[in-house]
Parts: C-alpha cells; structure tokens; sequence
C-alpha cells in the first residue's frame, strides 16, 4: 500500500438501502467483513429479522422512497461515511405498447426515488464519503422502455452529484446487467433458467454475474477516494 492512501473501510458507517437482498445482502456482508459498521433498510421486517440472525448484521424496515419516513431514519442514526442505494426495479415492454402509468412508475422508482434519497442523504455524510446509487446495463428502449430511461437518468445524475457534492463528497454508481436475485422471486425456476439462458447468450463473457462480482464493484468505489461522478459496469460486456 503506498504510504499515506489508506483504502479501507474499518469502522465506517455504511448505509446500504436494499441491503437485505441479492447485491445490497453481499455488500452488507462484505463491508461487515471489511470491519465497517453495517447498517442495513428493507422493507420487508422477516428478510430484515434474518440478516440480523444469519449475519449479526443491524437493519431498519421502512420504505425508503418515503420521505418522511427517511429524514426520520437519518435523524435517529445521524450521518454515514457511505451511502448505498438499491432502490429501482425492472420493466418489460416498449414505448408504445406499456401504459404510461406503467412506464412513469419505473422511472420514478429509479430516478425520482435516488433523487430524492440522494438529496436527504447528502446532507447525512461525513467529510469524504460517498452515495451509490445502482444503475443497470442490458435491455433494449423497445422492450424495458422505463427502466431503461431510469438507467440513463441515474448515469445523468452521479455526474451532477459528482461535482456538485465535490470536494467533500463523493457520488458514482454501479450498472449490472440481468442477475438472478431476489428482484426474480416471482419467477419460477423454469422461467429463471430460461432467462439465464438468454443473458448467456448475449453476454461476451458468456455467463451471469456472480451477486459477488457485482457487490465487490460498490466496495472497491466506496473504498477508493480519488473516483467521482462515475458508472462501473459489472455487466459481462453485455451492451459492447
Ligand atoms: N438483478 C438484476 O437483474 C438487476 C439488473 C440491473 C439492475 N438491477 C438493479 O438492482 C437493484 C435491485 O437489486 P437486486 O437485484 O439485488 O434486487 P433484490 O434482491 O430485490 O434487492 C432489492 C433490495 O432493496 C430493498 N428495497 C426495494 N425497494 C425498497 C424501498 N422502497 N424501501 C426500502 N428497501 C427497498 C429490498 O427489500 P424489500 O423488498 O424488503 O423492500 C431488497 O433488500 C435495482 O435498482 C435494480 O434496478 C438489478
């Protein structure tokens, strides 16, 4: 390690909205690894009660794209080194074809949600911490038009949040491409290996991600001072 970089996250404060499934639950764990203090939101209380019995990991149930329910978290845990969001879903279907409602309800679950978060949690940092937000690689505008533009939305704004919340601050943003976690739990394993088999053959590397693969990308951004304003792709080459 060159003298004077210290890369590390021992006894951080870590934020992981979402951290009680697929990437948010191994980043937990991995921070937790890493000797930071883990603090963990979901919304469901029995994933929140399980990770605190499995991993001894501490968690809240609220519903983070609610206001007033986040100032108030924040107001009781005070501020972070780290802030991380999983907030976002997913889409099927075009511009045309999808109801409005439909389409205006994944962009807002993506970017109004981060926006929002993003500007409550700014002010909860500690001097040289960051926010992630998470993204996403793959899909086509003709069929996951919504979550698409939320995409594109998010990449947009960690690079306003970069420069704004600079030299103090830092904002970036991890994009996977299709990986089996709990966003899939309303597939059965048929439909599960199907779309597996999709992702594989468009992916170049030829597979899914590891849930491993894409957690370790927030930790190497939380852990890295110099990054800013970026958006790390952990997609296997998928839009190449
Ligand atoms: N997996 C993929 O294929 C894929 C691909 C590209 C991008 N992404 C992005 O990755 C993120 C989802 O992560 P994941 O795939 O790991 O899904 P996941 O396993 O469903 O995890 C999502 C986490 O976020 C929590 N959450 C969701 N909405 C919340 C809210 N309003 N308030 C508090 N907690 C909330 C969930 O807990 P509760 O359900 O209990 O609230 C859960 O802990 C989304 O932003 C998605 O767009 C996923």
């Amino acid at each position: 390690m060159i003298e004077g970089i210290i890369m590390t996250l021992e006894n951080d404060k870590v934020l992981i909205i979402g951290g009680t499934s697929g990437f948010g639950k191994e980043i937990a764990i991995m921070a937790q690894h890493k000797d930071a203090d883990v603090y963990v939101i979901g919304r469901d209380q029995d994933r929140v009660n399980e990770l605190r019995y499995e991993e001894n990991i501490q968690g809240s149930s609220l519903d983070a794209q609610d206001k007033d329910q986040l100032n108030h978290y924040f107001k009781k845990y005070g501020s972070f080194d780290h802030v991380i969001s999983m907030l976002g879903g997913a889409m099927a279907g075009g511009f045309l074809n999808s109801p409005v409602e439909e389409i205006r309800e994944a962009f807002d679950a993506k970017f109004f949600a981060n926006l929002q978060l993003a500007q409550i949690a700014s002010k909860h940092l500690n001097k040289n911490g960051s926010i992630i937000l998470t993204s996403g690689s793959g899909g086509h505008p003709y069929d996951a038009s919504g979550a698409i533009i939320g995409n594109q939305a998010i990449n947009t704004m960690v690079a306003g949040l970069a420069v704004e919340m600079a030299p103090d601050f830092r904002a970036n943003a991890v994009s996977p491409t299709w990986t089996p976690t709990g966003l899939w739990r309303d597939m059965n394993s048929k439909q599960l290996a199907k779309q597996t088999v999709d992702v594989e053959e468009n992916v170049p590397l030829g597979r899914v991600a590891k849930i491993e693969e894409v957690a370790s990308a927030y930790i190497y951004l939380m852990e890295n001072d110099f990054i800013t304003g970026q958006v790390l792709k952990v997609d296997g080459g998928v839009d190449l």
